[in-house]
């Protein structure tokens, strides 16, 4: 299956109604005037290469850390981060309307200028980024596709994409990753080492921080173990 199902950059009005969704009028709207910080389609366009300059605060002398959130819902944890980390531009990608737009109004009702969220499907990942532009990637309770084996290729990580991460994650950068399925981590392990990911002796301070989003909140109720992981490129 191609990583590119369809284009990152094409206006929103042309796939979806804006009838039925509100939020994919508020979305465009707010990104078109900046009332928001949130990106979608043709916005996205210029970004490649340039994301951290879409954040108001440049340290010109050491560029600040760019971290992406594949799957960021509706800002749980990149608020978190963003608020521990105020020297690392952290950037949420979702594939819902509401999720972004909830995601960036959490961002800025919290003053937080080092987060922005962006609606983009993460399999156009390489359209979305030019190589090692970004310092780490995370990716939280992905959905496992698993009733059946033949879902399995619908799942995010595959060897294609783990070396497509490796491609877009700067020398030291890192990749996070929590699931509740077994066989998913299971996969991921032996595809990452394949892409040539290493297994840190320490883990980067960031993905030491605690965190329990929605997904995993739940997962823990309902006593499913959590399988976790940070890699380093
Ligand atoms: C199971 S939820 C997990 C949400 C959150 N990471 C958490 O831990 O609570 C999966 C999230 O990934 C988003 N998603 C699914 N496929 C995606 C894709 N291809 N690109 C970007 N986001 C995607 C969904 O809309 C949803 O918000």
């Amino acid at each position: 299956m191609p990583l590119q199902h369809f284009d990152p950059f094409s206006e929103i009005s042309e796939r979806m109604n804006k009838e039925v969704n509100p939020y994919v009028l508020k979305l465009s709207d707010a990104a078109r005037a900046g009332t928001l910080p949130v990106k979608y389609g043709p916005l996205l366009k210029d970004l490649p290469g340039n994301w951290r300059e879409q954040f108001s605060q440049i340290n010109e002398a050491s560029p600040d850390p760019l971290v992406l959130e594949i799957g960021c819902h509706l800002g749980d944890a990149l608020t978190a981060l963003g608020s521990s980390f105020p020297e690392t531009r952290f950037v949420g990608l979702d594939i819902t309307f509401k999720r972004v737009v909830t995601a960036a109004e959490r961002a800025q009702t919290l003053g937080l200028k080092n987060v922005m969220a962006a609606y983009a499907n993460a399999k156009t990942l390489d359209l979305l980024f030019v190589d090692q532009e970004l310092s780490g990637v995370i990716l939280f309770f992905p959905d496992p596709w698993e009733k059946k084996k033949s879902q399995h290729h619908n799942r995010l990580l595959t060897p294609e994409y783990c070396s497509l991460l490796h491609k877009k994650v700067a020398e030291g950068g890192f990749f996070w990753f929590k699931t509740d399925s077994q066989n998913y981590f299971e996969s991921a392990l032996s595809f990452m080492s394949h892409a040539g990911w290493k297994e840190p002796e320490e883990w980067p301070q960031l993905c030491k921080f605690e965190i329990k989003t929605k997904f995993e909140k739940k997962f823990s109720s309902e006593g499913k173990p959590i399988f976790e992981k940070v890699w380093i490129r």
